[in-house]
């Protein structure tokens, strides 16, 4: 059996649609408001949830995963950086709904967003993590991602300075 099914047997991954905006969205704004997992304080609306999903729609780009036929989190990838140099890095996120952690989730969202990156023919894949991140830092670990480094205070959320792990998957 693939090990990434061993912890929770009824997870599927599947490429995600237009109607699951909602609990994207939802999922998204629950890391927003009580986690440094996103650098803002600033909820998504559904308008910006509805175009931020759309452009992944088109690139094919945003997965969600199924526990027992709900929604229990997604993954994305996107551009690293906007100029046309860096057109062959992207950036990944992963985000598991809370009281579904630590099932392996994650880890079946980031093997389906790794295959698929691989497979449009991109050469690197990036997580930029907030330092004290443990669960997101060994999930990337486990699939091979390496530190690169680690830029101290250049974030700030709750009151406090935010470092930023870099970490880098080679694709090809
Ligand atoms: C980070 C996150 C996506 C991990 O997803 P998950 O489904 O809980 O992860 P998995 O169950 O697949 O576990 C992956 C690995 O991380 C480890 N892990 C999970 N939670 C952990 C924690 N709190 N501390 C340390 N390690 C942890 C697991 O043990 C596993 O490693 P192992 O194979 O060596 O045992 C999830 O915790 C999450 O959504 N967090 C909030 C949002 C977030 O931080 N997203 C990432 C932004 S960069």
């Amino acid at each position: 059996m693939n090990p990434i099914y061993e912890r929770s047997r009824t997870v599927t991954v599947r490429p995600a649609r237009a109607d699951d905006v909602e609990i994207v969205r939802a999922i998204r704004n629950h890391a927003i408001e009580h986690s440094t997992a996103l650098w803002t304080q600033t909820p998504q609306s559904p308008k910006e949830a509805v175009g931020w999903l759309a452009a992944h729609l088109e690139r094919g780009s945003a997965f969600v995963a199924e526990a027992d036929g709900e929604v229990a989190g997604f993954a994305a990838y996107g551009p690293w950086r906007a100029l046309d140099g860096y057109r062959h890095t992207v950036e990944d996120s992963v985000y598991v709904r809370e009281g579904h952690h630590g099932l392996g989730i994650g880890s079946a969202l980031l093997t389906a967003l790794i295959d698929a990156a691989r497979a449009a023919g991109h050469h690197v894949v990036i997580a930029g993590i907030e330092a004290g991140n443990a669960a997101s830092i060994r999930l990337h670990e486990r699939f091979g991602f390496e530190h690169v480094g680690m830029v101290p205070e250049v974030g700030t959320k709750f009151g406090r300075w935010l470092d930023l792990t870099l970490m880098r998957l080679p694709l090809s």
